[in-house]
């Protein structure tokens, strides 16, 4: 095809700076008013900040390849392209995807709600007895950390480490950095722990894990394959999940008219978290390589070239969500880009929503109002979060009108 000419809108920021980090809405804003597709020279890599043309890479796995790594920094590219779900390409990611779909099926998440539940009630019943909490290591950590570990099934060496694996793993995909460069060798001491702990007789025997084994065995996938497999189903089940737990009672703290309404009309919790995650998405971007030389949003891109998608601007571009820096829970956006879309759209998205809706659901029942002692910014190369929220709440009864 022919390709046109056109000056492509070109930006030096750099994304990974800790600046950029603590604050990218004001740079994704400029982004955004660049152009649907920016050359990032820092990077070398080609933006996409709006929502249209975000929506259009995810759509296209075939013109927008995951088999090259969807990271930003080349060497864990390079280690983890073909190896995990996320860096592959269908026909194989379809059958991967399969296999790895079973235990997060409606079925299997039904007979999982009611304990999820009462976990949800009790924790929230315990915290909120107390003067203060941390909303992160307090609240946010204990369901995902619990499913997982009960879940996947490691044995409690892998658990005691999987938070600091997890998020090594997370850190290690910015665009090199001081952060990519100290997650590195924590990566490396989770790929090895995988390779030689994570293994039939090992593993807990029901776990995910295993069953990944059990697979093996029947010829589904190589044995080769299964230590990697287990990093897909530890490494984005966790920050991602607290740190949407957190975000949503940031927000609800910092906007409690909000927090009335969903109280007063638990319909609205779904909803609600849909917003959260629209307006905080826990995860910022990841990329692809462009297969064949087109154009995007008028914007020429050569095969080879990479394409990074900026959730966390796509869910706040203006021409796709009207006042996006607003926190509106009666908004509704459940198209928003939180949990990507598409051939890799979050395969554990329902889990996640399980456990962020019995929170939320456990904390409507009784919250009335939460206030911020204090709280410490996340400085993450790939997530969005608080490292501490320190609250304390006020009980139904004790809110009358403010
Ligand atoms: C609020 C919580 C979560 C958020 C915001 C989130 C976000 C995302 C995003 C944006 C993607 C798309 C990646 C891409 O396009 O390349 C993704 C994929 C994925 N997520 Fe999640 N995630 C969450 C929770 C979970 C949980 C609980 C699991 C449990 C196992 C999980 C497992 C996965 C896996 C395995 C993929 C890869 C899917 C594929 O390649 O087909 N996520 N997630």
């Amino acid at each position: 095809m022919t390709v046109s000419t056109r000056e492509i809108p070109t930006s030096d920021l750099d994304l990974f700076t800790d600046a950029a980090r603590l604050d990218p809405y004001p740079l994704y804003e400029r982004l955004r008013a660049l152009g649907p597709v920016v050359y990032l020279s820092k990077h070398d890599v080609y933006a996409i900040p709006r929502y249209a043309e975000a929506c259009e890479v995810l759509d296209d796995w075939g013109r927008y390849s995951s088999a090259r790594g969807v990271m930003m920094n080349p060497q864990l590219n390079e280690q983890l392209a073909e190896r995990v779900m996320l860096c592959t390409d269908p026909p194989d990611h379809t059958a991967i995807r399969a296999l790895f779909g079973r235990p997060m099926r409606a079925e299997e998440l039904r007979n999982l709600r009611p304990r999820l539940e009462q976990e949800a009630e009790s924790i929230v019943e315990r915290l909120t007895g107390q003067e203060s909490f941390d909303a992160v290591t307090d609240l946010a950590e204990h369901l995902p950390m619990t499913v997982v570990s009960t879940l996947v099934g490691l044995g409690e060496h892998g658990r005691q480490h999987m938070r600091r694996w997890a998020g090594a793993t997370w850190e290690a995909q910015g665009a090199p950095n001081a952060r990519t460069e100290a997650a590195e060798p924590v990566v490396e001491e989770f790929i090895s722990f995988a390779m030689t702990e994570a293994v039939p007789g090992k593993l807990e025997p029901d776990g995910w894990a295993a069953q990944l084994y059990t697979a093996a065995d029947n010829g589904e996938i190589r044995h080769d394959q299964c230590p990697f497999f287990i990093l897909d189903y530890v490494t984005p089940s966790l920050d991602t999940t607290i740190h949407g737990i957190t975000n949503a009672v940031r927000l609800f703290a910092e906007h409690p008219d909000q927090w009335d309404l969903v109280r007063h009309n638990p319909g609205l919790i779904s909803h609600a978290l849909n917003e959260t995650l629209r307006l905080e998405s826990p995860v910022q971007q990841f990329s692809r390589v462009v297969t064949e030389t087109h154009e995007l949003g008028g914007v020429p891109l050569e095969a080879g070239s990479r394409v990074l998608v900026l959730f966390g601007s796509a869910n706040r571009d203006e021409r796709k969500y009207p006042d996006p820096k607003r926190f509106d829970v009666t908004r509704r956006p459940s198209d928003h880009l939180a949990f990507g879309r598409g051939e890799h759209a979050c395969v554990g998205m329902p889990l996640a929503r399980l456990e962020m809706n019995a929170l939320l659901r456990a904390l409507s029942k009784r919250v009335a109002r939460f206030d911020i002692i204090d709280s410490t910014p996340l400085l993450s190369n790939a997530l969005n979060g608080l490292e501490r929220l320190e609250v304390s709440v006020r009980l139904d009864d004790s809110v009358t009108t403010e």
